[in-house]
């Protein structure tokens, strides 16, 4: 009885405070075939916080992007611990520009992400991934990780077969440079980088204007575009559809239907893992974290309990 007290007593204050009281930087050393990288984290720690409520990891997309342009997730810092880091290759983490094409696999993800867990020490956590940190985080859930609680999907295909089909469809539907433009890739950065741009605005980011940290993660994208080039290859005939039985914890898929439904590239999630509750965000393209930010939120919030 007293402890419930206890509990009801920090809950009220963290509902009233709504404070985030630490934020904490630094580096996570990671241990990778004899070497040591270094990945940078951000935590953000709320001043107290219900003790039922698990930290949350999330993971960025890309791959080869930074973490900053899913930092709205913060807002969930109210209520819970939120890291964000850089994955490997790029941001604030170590730049591994001369590894031969070998050394790039998602196990190098999936053992940095352990790596993350294992520095903090969790007994229990929650897992948000966006896009290619979706996938990321479903890989990670398929191994039925102890310390994993609940997995949240956002915005993410259960194969690259599926997204091809999506992205050439809304291709399709821009002009024949812009097109051109997202064919050239990095061997042109600044074409590139503008076709990018147009594609995002009807089918990435439908917010005006984008916010700032989305393009703090294309400078950093475009500053070094190594994870992306050679992840590329090695994703192109991923997928997870045969092995999402495995996941066995309760799962949340967000999907957007703004401009483009992304409801063709989640469809295996929703058919294959057990636990799995799908909200749809209607004014939402692939970043509803921005586009229906409150919303967002308070559908993570409800689900992660
Ligand atoms: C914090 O938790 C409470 C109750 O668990 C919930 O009503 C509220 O929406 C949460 N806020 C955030 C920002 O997650
Ligand atoms: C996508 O939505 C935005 C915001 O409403 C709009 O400005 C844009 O024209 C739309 N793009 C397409 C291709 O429908
Ligand atoms: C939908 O998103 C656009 C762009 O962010 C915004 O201007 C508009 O108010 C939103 N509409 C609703 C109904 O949320
Ligand atoms: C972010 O990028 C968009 C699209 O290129 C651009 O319109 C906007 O001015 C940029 N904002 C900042 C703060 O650089
Ligand atoms: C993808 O292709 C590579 C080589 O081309 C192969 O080793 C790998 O098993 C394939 N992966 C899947 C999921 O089919």
């Amino acid at each position: 009885m007293a402890r419930h007290l206890v509990n009801l007593s920090l809950y009220l204050l963290s509902f009233i405070t709504l404070a985030i009281a630490e934020v904490k930087t630094g580096y996570i050393p990671f241990e990778y075939q004899g070497s040591t990288y270094q990945t940078w984290y951000i935590a953000y720690t709320p001043e107290v916080h219900p003790p039922w409520h698990r930290p949350l990891v999330a993971l960025h997309g890309g791959p080869g992007l930074s973490y900053n342009y899913m930092v709205s997730i913060q807002d969930l810092a109210s209520n819970r611990t939120v890291i964000f880091y850089d994955q490997i290759g790029n941001g604030k983490s170590t730049h591994l520009d001369t590894k031969p094409n070998s050394f790039w696999t998602v196990d190098l993800f999936l053992k940095e992400l352990e790596s993350v867990i294992d520095f903090f020490g969790f007994d229990s956590f929650d897992l948000l991934g966006h896009s290619w940190g979706g996938m990321l985080g479903a890989e990670h859930a398929v191994l039925r990780p102890q310390k994993l609680n609940k997995l949240v999907l956002s915005d993410s295909p259960a194969a690259m077969s599926l997204w091809v089909q999506l992205e050439s469809q809304l291709l399709s539907t821009l002009p024949q440079d812009v097109q051109d433009g997202l064919m050239v890739g990095f061997s042109d950065p600044v074409r590139y980088r503008a076709a990018l741009t147009t594609f995002f605005l009807s089918y990435g980011c439908t917010v005006q204007p984008w916010p700032a940290p989305l393009n703090t993660s294309f400078d950093a994208l475009f500053a070094n575009p190594t994870v992306s080039i050679k992840m590329g290859p090695i994703l192109s005939n991923w997928t997870i559809v045969d092995r999402l039985k495995n996941i066995n914890v309760p799962t949340l898929v967000l999907s957007g239907s703004r401009n483009v439904t992304e409801n063709t590239i989640i469809k295996p999630y929703l058919d294959w893992i057990r636990e799995v509750t799908h909200v749809e965000f209607q004014n939402s393209s692939h970043t509803p974290m921005w586009e229906e930010r409150s919303l967002y939120m308070s559908v993570v919030s409800a689900f992660l309990g």
